[in-house]
């Protein structure tokens, strides 16, 4: 897109960034909008962060999505932070305000929450079985207390590290948090409403996950947040076996709808279309 001297202008932020996805989500809704600006992928290394992004407010963009490895670091250097942010630790939206001052988001949980919500409504009396213990299942743990999950059980290959998210949560969810090892899915699968993969296991260049779902009942819903590759081996047996399969691109589109609201001003929509933009994206 050609940009006038008026064209908003914002980036993603990460090292590496060639695989991210936020410029071509940003860029199908800045044409489905047409709104004059960019969304740019900027490469930047663990100690040029603070400085970039000084530099970046001071050029005049709105703003940056910030992924791997910066969430904490722009957490740290924010002005103000909104409750998902505390609650994460980190960010991956920081809004550069006009008189100065730099707030930081966490749409993470946001668009998690919504990608769950589009398909399965809320989870009010569920029993939620999550994978994982770090970034992500904390605030995929915030998500599914936002919607009403009676209970998560927390598994992860060391289990110690379940227990530390488990006890750093507690106080601020009304869910009941129990914890355990990977090994004990098969004791949980058969209570579980939902099962949740927040592990990076099963992403493009890691090992899946070998998980037998034959102990889950057929009504149950299993969501990967894993988007690459979209269809992950986790998500194939969830489909093979008839369950509800969700997977990744749902929440990166959902956490990309306050991240353009603020750099652009207009609240974009998830569509098919922009589903499908995204799908034929990742497959090339
Ligand atoms: P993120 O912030 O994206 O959640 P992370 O903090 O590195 O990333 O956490 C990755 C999670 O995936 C951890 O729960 C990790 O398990 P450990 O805490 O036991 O290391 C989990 N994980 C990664 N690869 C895995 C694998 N092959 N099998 C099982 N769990 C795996």
């Amino acid at each position: 897109m050609t940009l006038t001297g008026a064209g908003k202008i914002a980036g993603v932020i990460g090292w590496p960034i060639v695989h991210s996805v936020s410029p071509t989500l940003h860029g199908y809704w800045l044409n489905e909008e047409n709104v004059n600006g960019a969304l740019v992928p900027l490469a930047v290394a663990r100690e040029n962060f603070a400085r970039v992004i000084r530099a970046l407010q001071l050029a005049g963009f709105r703003g940056v999505n910030v992924t791997l490895p910066h969430k904490e670091a722009a957490f740290a250097l924010a002005d103000q932070s909104d409750e998902a942010a505390k609650a994460a630790g980190a960010a991956n939206l920081l809004i550069f305000h006009a008189e100065g001052h730099i707030e930081a988001r966490n749409t993470d949980m946001v668009g998690l929450r919504e990608s769950i919500r589009e398909k399965l409504g809320d989870l009010k009396g569920s029993t939620v079985v999550l994978l994982g213990a770090g970034g992500a299942a904390r605030g995929a743990i915030l998500a599914l207390n936002e919607l009403g999950a009676a209970r998560v059980h927390i598994l992860n290959r060391h289990p110690d590290k379940a227990a530390i998210l488990a006890k750093a949560l507690k106080p601020m969810v009304a869910s009941q948090l129990d914890v355990g090892d990977l090994a004990d899915w098969p004791k949980v699968a058969g209570a579980a409403d939902l099962l949740v993969n927040t592990t990076s296991a099963g992403m493009k260049g890691h090992s899946a996950l070998a998980l037998d779902l034959a102990g889950l009942k057929p009504s149950a819903a299993v969501l990967d947040i894993v988007y690459n590759p979209l269809e992950t081996v986790l998500l194939k047996d969830a489909k093979a076996r008839g369950h509800v399969a969700i997977d990744g691109l749902g929440m990166l589109m959902h956490q990309g709808v306050p991240s353009f609201e603020a750099f652009f001003g207009v609240r974009p929509k998830v569509t098919d279309g922009l589903r499908k933009h995204l799908e034929q994206s990742l497959d090339g």
